[in-house]
Order: C-alpha cells, then structure tokens, then sequence
C-alpha cells in the first residue's frame, strides 16, 4: 500500500512547479512559438545547431527504419537529423510555423520525408506506437492544457502508451540559469528550483510505470540579448529573483560586462554551459 504522503507529491503534477519555472504562461500557446519560428529555425539550422544535434543525437542508438515520434519537433532540430539517419519520423507540434520551418529546411536538405501533425501535445490521438517516443526541451510547455493547467502525469502517460521500445527526454535547465559568482552577488544559496524540477519529474515517471536512467549532461547554452536590462531581466525572471537593488543590478551587470560577448548588430550573446538532465527509458 502506498503510504499517503507518496499521494501528496502528485499535487506537484498539476503545480506550475511541473513546468518551466521563471517562464509564464504566454509560451503555452502557438502564437508564441509562431513568431519565433523563424529565428528559432535559423539557429537550429545553422552549423552550429546541426553540430549540437548530431552530438546528441550520437548519445544514442539508431536504427535504420526505426519510428521515432518527435514531440514538440519545432523546425526539426533532430527530426530532420533523425531522417537523414534513416529513422521514420513523424513530427508533432501545435505551432504550424514551426512545421512549415521543418518542412522547408528537410525540403532544402533533400530529406526523406517526415510526416508532420500539427496537435497541442494533450490533445493528439495517435493510435500507433512508435519504437520511440522524443520530447527534446518540450516537457516544460507540452504538459499544459489550453487553460495553461500542468497535467505532468498525463503527459507522461501519453509518452509511455506511445513508445515500443524506448523514450528520451532532454531537460535544457536541470540547474540554475545563474553561474556561482552570479548567485554570489545575489546571495542566492538555495538549491535551485530546476534541481528540485529534475527529482519531480524522476519520481513522476516512476509513478508512471517507468524506471528512467537519468544522466546529467553539461552542454553550451547561447542567450542573445538586446541590452544589459534585457539580460537582467530575463535572468531573474528565469531564477525567481526579485527586488534587486540598484546596487546589486549593478554589481551583476559589472559582472556580465566581463562574461558578455558583444555581437556585430550590437546584441549581446553570453554563453556558458548548463547541465542539463537526460531520462531515458528502455521498455
Ligand atoms: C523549445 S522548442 C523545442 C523544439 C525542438 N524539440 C528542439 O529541441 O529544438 C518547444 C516546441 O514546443 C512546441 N510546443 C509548445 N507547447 C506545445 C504543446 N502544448 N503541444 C505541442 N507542441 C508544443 C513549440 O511550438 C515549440 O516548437
């Protein structure tokens, strides 16, 4: 018998905790993600985006004619890789600019061809099962429903009905979005929130009839930011940092000024490596 405080961690299912924390809702819906679409695109397409998959995606076995189902594959970051590896992949997401990007670069990349079904994540009905099932940098926005409500475990369910053979899900952020010396200057000690993310989602799965192995992995992540400003409010957002003085926005921008690349249209990329949280599951 489970005891009845294992019952009460499923509360956190349905908590915004569940998803991407710092972030509100307005990325749940498909218009964000239409306007993105293209930048996004460019980036995922560009040399470098390619590198980052493929070293991925070499994380893994693949075999010829396997069925993958990519959920929230975006402009096809691994799902175009995934083709031209021989897979036979069929593409999920709810933005249609996101799936026209996807067709477009496999079009221009002379890729076998990925069948595309446009469905917010809680809604699609496939009725077939896939060798395996991918959510890459989705489960923080797939598991809402179109009143922005988290159904973790029914999202993963869904994953688990769908996948034959294996599910794989990549996690960007398993740790804070702030370095030490950025944590130092705004005293921040508590163990961060994605950390605690990362258990969560563990013990969901297990909850869910599955044993994952979880690897932490560190990869480059690139922020692109307009001003000094932007960079400081969007990384306390993403960190649930508020009330900062004047003094230690300024201590931290001083900081950033020494981290911060300066682009050639006056951007700003600062770029670092994050750990990111890896489940796999073998059925
Ligand atoms: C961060 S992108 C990841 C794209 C791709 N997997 C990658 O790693 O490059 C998140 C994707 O999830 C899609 N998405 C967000 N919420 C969704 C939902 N509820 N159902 C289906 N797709 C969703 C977005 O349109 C976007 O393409």
């Amino acid at each position: 018998m489970r005891s009845k405080d294992f019952e009460e961690l499923r509360d956190f299912y349905k908590h915004r905790l569940a998803l991407n924390y710092g972030d509100d809702s307005t990325k749940e819906t498909p218009e964000y993600w239409d306007s993105a679409a293209e930048r996004f695109a460019k980036s995922s397409h560009s040399p470098e985006g390619r590198a980052r998959a493929e070293e991925f995606l070499n994380l893994f076995k693949w075999e010829k004619g396997e069925t993958v189902l990519d959920v929230a594959c975006g402009p096809g970051t691994y799902a175009i890789p995934l083709a031209l590896r021989g897979c036979k992949v069929v593409g999920t997401d709810f933005s249609s600019e996101m799936l026209n990007q996807l067709k477009l670069q496999a079009e221009k990349e002379n890729a076998p061809e990925i069948e595309c079904v446009k469905s917010r994540w809680l809604d699609s009905n496939f009725q077939i099962q896939f060798d395996t099932v991918l959510c890459l940098s989705g489960l923080g926005v797939v598991a809402t429903d179109s009143d922005h409500k988290a159904h973790l475990g029914e999202c993963l369910e869904k994953f688990y009905k769908l996948s034959r053979k294996r599910i794989i899900l990549l996690i960007p952020h398993a740790d804070s979005h702030l370095d030490d010396e950025m944590r130092r200057i705004l005293g921040e000690y508590d163990i961060p929130m994605e950390r605690l993310r990362i258990a969560m989602i563990y013990y969901a799965m297990v909850d869910h009839g599955m044993l994952p192995s979880l690897q932490i992995i560190q990869r480059p992540f690139k922020w692109t930011f307009e001003n000094f400003d932007e960079a400081c409010e969007v990384l306390f957002r993403k960190s649930g940092i508020k009330d900062v003085t004047d003094t230690t926005k300024e201590r931290f921008i001083n900081y950033l000024k020494k981290i911060i690349q300066k682009n050639k249209d006056h951007s700003l990329s600062l770029t670092y490596n994050t750990k990111q949280a890896i489940f796999t599951v073998i059925k």
